[in-house]
């Protein structure tokens, strides 16, 4: 039988700001999603956040982009902003960018992460879900688990992984898509993923079979909508074990606490910092942006967990680091690295600030 696991999210409501969920929102949801397991539409379900995106975890069997669990997601998010409304809380409804659902949420706002497989033996698979970035904050934590043997040993010592990985890239921009495979593609990918505010990793299959490895959600919010509406806080779904990454080799990339976009009305840089759930509540400059990974062994679609994958002292010298690199980031105040380029801004007083001096600027020419 195939499982389908889907992990969509929205944030529709911040408290205090954007800092933090609300309790009551959870608890909403978790009502909500509890109806729809009550009635055989879901196998199982969690709801968790991480800092003010409301996450929902779920297993069913209707395969992906299905409309009955886009459509339980847009109004478990409908039914979450009612009462984000009736607290005042922050943003309430931020991604919900449609007024009427028409048949999957790709698109009307929520972030979309969902892949279809016959569960194995044992299947260990884990979810990665940030605050203050964009989706290419996954490129390079991607790459280092299917591509980077320095990473990943199985890359090197496991004949079921030798093989390589395919990787699934979507230019935002012109929306086209291309498939790269790895090793022997490894530097074309590289010209690609190192460019990660316009190329994001989608999925990586397993070359060997075309399995289905990892799947990351890759809506751009502030495309879509033509104008801020908040940063498009992304989530990742990757298998382990067993013919994909151990999971350590899963967890590694995130011990080194790479610069994001995403921070700070969504338009600065700062070190991705792997925290616990608890720590998962943003609030220095709104940030730094924040990843936790929610461990899981699936078992008949029965989500067993979730185990608090970052709560760990090994992770600790990260966090440090992320605290060390946000100090100097911080200290460039308005100027760049730290904000982002006038192209990937939120939000600019460019233009108006233009024609306010427009006459005042004398050519050279
Ligand atoms: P165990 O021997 O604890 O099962 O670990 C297997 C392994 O190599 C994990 O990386
Ligand atoms: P969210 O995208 O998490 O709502 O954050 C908005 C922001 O830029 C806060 O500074
Ligand atoms: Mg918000
Ligand atoms: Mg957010």
């Amino acid at each position: 039988m195939k499982l389908t696991l889907s992990v969509i999210k929205a944030d529709i409501g911040g408290y205090v700001g954007h800092s933090h969920m609300h309790p009551r929102l959870m608890e909403v949801a978790s009502e909500t999603l509890d109806g729809a397991k009550a009635s055989g539409l879901l196998v199982d379900f969690k709801v968790l956040h991480c800092g003010d995106d409301l996450e929902l975890i779920m297993t069913h069997t209707k395969g992906e982009e299905d409309p009955d669990i886009h459509k339980l997601s847009w109004d478990t998010f409908l039914r979450c902003t009612e009462v984000a409304k009736e607290m005042k809380l922050y943003g309430a409804g931020q991604d919900l960018l449609a007024d009427a659902f028409s048949g999957n949420v790709k698109g009307m706002g929520p972030g979309v992460a969902e892949m279809e497989f016959e569960e194995r033996k044992s299947e260990p698979v884990i979810i990665f879900m940030a605050d203050k970035t964009s989706p290419g904050a996954w490129n390079k934590p991607l790459f280092r688990m299917f591509a980077d043997p320095f990473c990943t040993a199985g890359l090197v010592i496991d004949p079921s992984m030798h093989g390589g990985f395919r990787f699934d890239v979507l230019d935002v921009i012109d929306n086209k898509r291309i498939e790269l495979s790895c090793p022997e593609e490894m530097y074309d990918l590289l010209v690609f993923l190192g460019a990660s505010s316009r190329y994001m990793v989608r999925g990586v299959y397993r070359k060997s079979d075309g399995e289905v490895a990892a799947k990351a959600s890759v809506q751009r919010l502030n495309i879509m909508a033509g104008r801020y509406v908040g940063k498009d806080d992304p989530v990742l779904i990757v298998r382990s074990q067993s013919g994909f990454p151990a999971v350590g080799e899963v967890l590694e990339p995130f011990s080194f606490p790479h610069l994001v976009e995403g921070w700070m009305r969504g338009s600065h840089n700062g070190p991705f910092m792997p925290v616990s759930f608890k720590d998962a509540n943003p609030t220095r400059f709104d940030g730094p942006p924040r990843v936790i990974a929610a461990g899981f062994q699936l078992c008949g679609g029965m989500l067993v967990g979730p185990v608090d994958m970052f709560d760990d002292p090994s992770f600790d010298y990260a966090r440090q680091k992320a605290l060390e690199i946000a100090e100097y980031m911080r200290r460039h105040g308005p100027f760049e690295p730290h904000r982002l380029g006038l192209e990937e801004m939120e939000y600019t007083t460019l233009p108006s600030v233009m024609e306010k001096l427009k006459g005042r600027f004398e050519s050279l020419d």
